[in-house]
C-alpha cells in the first residue's frame, strides 16, 4: 500500500520550525524531552536559530525578536505536533515529563482523530505545543531510530481552518491526499492520513492563533511535507499552475497587510538557496494554504524500496544538483538547511 499512491501523494511530516525566545534554552530542553540531538551548524550569536535530529526527521527552533504570545494551553495551541511513540513505554515519558516539570496531561485514549491510541499533551517553555501519540497499531518506520528515550519520528501536525472544505479540497489537490472518514472524527475537525502513517489535522477556527507562519509576525514558522522524490518539481508545478506567488520576502521584516484575506499561495522560501530556487524557476517553493499555514515540499527516496524510512533530499539539495549539472559546483553559499 505504501508504494501504491498517488503521484504528488505526502508521506512524512521531514521537519517543522517553531519560534523561540531562548535558543539555548530551546535546545537543552528538547534534548531533555525528545533526546533531540545536534544538527547542522548553530548560528553562533544565537540570532537565527538551531535545528535537531529527532530519529529520521527533525527540527528547528528560530529566535523570534518579540516576545511570543501566550499559549493557548495544552491541546490548545496551534501549530501543535506530534511524536510517535510505543503504548507500552507512556509510564517512561509521563516520568521524564514530570522529572523535569513539564506542563502535561494526562494521558487520554481517544479515537478521535480516527486512529486508536493514546495521547498526552505537553508544552515547551516557549509555549509551543506538543503530542506523544501511542496509537494502537504504529505505522512501519514510526520507531525506527528512536535513540534511549523512544520517540519516534513525527506523527502529525494540528492546524487552524475557517473553511475544513476549502482545506480538504486544496490537499486533495496539491498533496493527493483525502480526509479520514471515520465516524469517530466529529465534524469541526478533518484528518487527512498521510501515505506513510502520519496525519495532518485542521481543527475549524472562526479566527486563527497567533502563531500561525503566514501572519509574517514570526520568521521561520513551517513544516515540511515528504513527496517521492520524483514528485518534488511536478508537485510545485501544479501548484505554481493554479495559485498566485506571494511578493513577500519575509526576511525584510515587514508585515503583510491583513495576510488572514490572502488565498493559498506560493512565497520565496528566505535562504540563500531559497532565492536561488526562485532565480531559476520564477516561483517559491514555500507554499501556504487558505489559513496561513506554512510549508513546503521535501523529497524522498525510499530506503530499501519502501518510503517507511526515506533518504530526504531537500530544496538545498535539489538546488545544488541543478548548480552542478550546470558546472557551477560549490555556488551556494553554506548555511543552515531552512
Ligand atoms: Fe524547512
Amino acid at each position: 500500500m505504501l508504494e501504491d499512491q498517488r503521484p504528488g501523494s505526502v508521506y512524512w511530516i521531514d521537519h517543522y520550525v517553531v519560534g523561540t525566545n531562548d535558543l539555548d534554552r530551546w535546545m537543552d530542553f528538547h534534548e531533555r524531552i525528545l533526546g533531540a540531538r545536534p544538527y547542522g551548524q548553530v548560528d553562533e550569536r544565537r540570532q537565527i536559530g538551531a535545528f535537531q535530529k529527532l530519529t529520521h526527521c527533525h527540527h528547528g527552533g528560530f529566535v523570534q525578536k518579540n516576545p511570543l504570545p501566550a499559549t493557548r494551553g495544552l491541546g490548545k495551541e496551534c501549530p501543535r505536533y506530534g511524536f510517535f511513540t510505543r503504548q507500552e513505554d507512556i509510564d517512561g515519558h509521563l516520568r521524564r515529563l514530570d522529572q523535569h516539570q513539564v506542563p502535561h496531561s494526562d494521558p487520554i485514549h481517544t479515537s478521535a482523530e480516527g486512529e486508536d491510541g493514546t495521547v498526552i499533551y505537553w508544552e515547551d517553555p516557549d509555549g509551543n505545543e506538543f503530542e506523544f501519540w501511542a496509537p494502537v497499531h504504529l505505522p512501519p518506520g514510526a520507531m525506527d531510530d528512536c535513540g534511549p528515550l523512544k520517540v519516534g519520528r513525527i506523527s502529525h501536525g494540528v492546524y487552524e481552518s475557517r473553511d475544513l472544505q476549502r482545506t480538504a479540497d486544496f490537499y486533495h489537490r496539491f498533496c493527493a491526499l483525502d480526509p479520514n472518514q471515520s465516524s469517530d472524527i466529529p465534524g469541526n475537525t478533518l484528518v487527512l492520513p498521510l501515505a506513510g502513517g502520519a496525519r495532518d489535522v485542521y481543527r475549524q477556527a472562526e479566527e486563527l492563533g497567533r502563531r500561525v507562519g503566514g501572519r509574517g509576525e514570526w520568521r521561520g514558522l513551517h513544516a515540511a511535507l515528504v513527496v517521492r522524490d520524483e514528485d518534488y518539481l511536478p508537485s510545485y508545478r501544479r501548484m505554481w499552475g493554479e495559485l498566485s506567488e506571494w511578493e513577500f520576502d519575509r526576511e525584510k521584516g515587514l508585515l503583510p497587510e491583513a495576510p488572514e484575506r490572502l488565498p493559498a499561495r506560493t512565497a520565496l522560501h528566505g535562504s540563500a538557496a531559497g532565492r536561488k530556487f526562485k532565480e531559476v524557476y520564477g516561483r517559491g517553493d514555500d507554499f501556504y494554504d487558505w489559513d496561513m499555514n506554512s510549508f513546503h515540499f521535501v523529497g524522498g527516496v525510499p530506503e530499501r524500496s519502501s518510503m517507511a524510512v526515506y533518504e530526504a533530499r531537500t530544496m538545498e539539495f535539489h538546488m545544488q544538483q541543478l548548480l552542478e549539472s550546470q558546472g557551477q559546483g560549490g555556488a551556494l553559499p553554506r548555511e543552515m538547511p531552512a
